[in-house]
């Protein structure tokens, strides 16, 4: 499903950052430095405008995607409060109130002042009361002390930024974790080491892993291999000038980890971890299983599950029958599956 960043948010977006020539050429920077997979240097105010219409639009889609596997696995689950490690201009806690409106108390640590002065500008436009009474603090992630835990913990696209210190870093939020912690980072294969190692460290914290993976195993994937998902979100015009693109929207590509304090029901099926591969008389998935990761044909013969089998996607569960059905997959050289760009 295609999302788009909330009305409030946009049009904050697109009063405050017009497509002028340094805003222009700020995105053109920050793209290349995206692209080779470094930080983001936020120097100027027009970086942080930069940021506002390249990066947050495409961030908000992929924490948005995570969180909303959370809520689809977790229903009845609904957080009270949330706290976001790297906040930048607050994309995720627009996020999260988006999905979890009942979410009243919100804290951000944020360590560039530039930043600060944007998310609560950005804030002051939002309808909801918990996003517009805020608590900014100014600090660095490793500086967050001990304290009262929070609901819903999220460090959202800081890769880069700390990556020597991100174990402990990893450690300190599970700390303040009452619920479930959330990690989101690029869908590139550096991306995916973060969060794989983020995953092994929760594990041995007696974290229970709640997504992507259905299971707390070993991550089956090869080393030559990365998990990763895609958001499609719409650009808006703005978004098109700054980035002199054509095209009405933008997939994002993510790789992330939720954890959880409490054991969660275990979903029957499997994660698919690849675009599903449509053939005439069946369609061919990709899954992350306890078992490994396995290759499930569903054939049209099979009417309902085949119907249910067609609106699954990347990165969604399998229909849970057809947790049944599967053949055990070695490796990723099978013929039928797309490559997933
Ligand atoms: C790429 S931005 C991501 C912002 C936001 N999480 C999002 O997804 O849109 C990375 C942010 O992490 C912040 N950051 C970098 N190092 C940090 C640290 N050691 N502790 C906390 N925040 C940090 C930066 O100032 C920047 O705002």
């Amino acid at each position: 499903m295609d999302i788009d960043l909330p009305l409030e948010l946009r049009s904050a977006i697109e009063n405050l950052v017009g497509p002028s020539k340094r805003v222009i050429e700020a995105v053109r920077e920050m793209s290349g430095r995206y692209r080779a997979g470094e930080g983001t240097c936020l120097e100027s105010e027009t970086d942080t405008y930069a940021y506002a219409a390249y990066r947050m639009p495409a961030t908000y889609a992929a924490i948005y995607a995570a969180l909303e596997q959370v809520r689809s696995l977790l229903p009845r689950w609904s957080p009270r409060s949330l706290l976001d490690v790297g906040a930048g201009p607050g994309t995720a806690m627009w996020a999260a109130l988006t999905l979890w409106p009942d979410i009243t108390k919100v804290d951000l640590v944020e360590p560039n002042q530039r930043m600060v002065k944007l998310g609560k500008q950005l804030a002051a436009r939002s309808p909801y009361e918990a996003i517009r009474r805020a608590r900014w603090l100014r600090a660095d992630a490793e500086s967050i002390p001990q304290g009262p835990k929070y609901d819903l913990v999220v460090m959202a696209y800081v890769m880069g930024e700390m990556d020597e210190r991100r174990p402990k870093v990893v450690e300190r939020l599970w700390g303040r974790t009452g619920g479930l912690l959330v990690l989101v980072e690029p869908g590139t294969p550096a991306g995916f080491r973060l969060i794989r190692a983020d995953r092994e460290r929760l594990l041995a914290l007696g974290a229970k892993v709640v997504a992507p993976c259905p299971h707390g195993e070993t991550c089956p994937v090869e080393e030559n291999d990365w998990c990763h998902f895609s958001q499609r979100i719409a650009r808006s015009s703005l978004q098109r000038k700054v980035k002199s693109g054509e095209l009405p929207y933008e997939d994002e590509k993510f790789s992330y980890i939720v954890a959880s304090r409490e054991e969660v029901p275990k979903p029957v099926s499997g994660r698919i971890i690849r675009h599903p591969h449509i053939k005439p008389g069946h369609i061919i998935f990709q899954v992350c299983t306890p078992r490994g990761i396995e290759r499930v044909v569903i054939s049209r013969k099979d009417k309902d599950l085949f119907r249910q089998a067609r609106d699954a996607r990347w990165g969604s569960l399998l229909p849970e029958k057809a947790g049944l059905r599967h053949d055990r997959q070695e490796g990723r050289g099978d013929e039928g599956l797309d490559p997933e760009e």
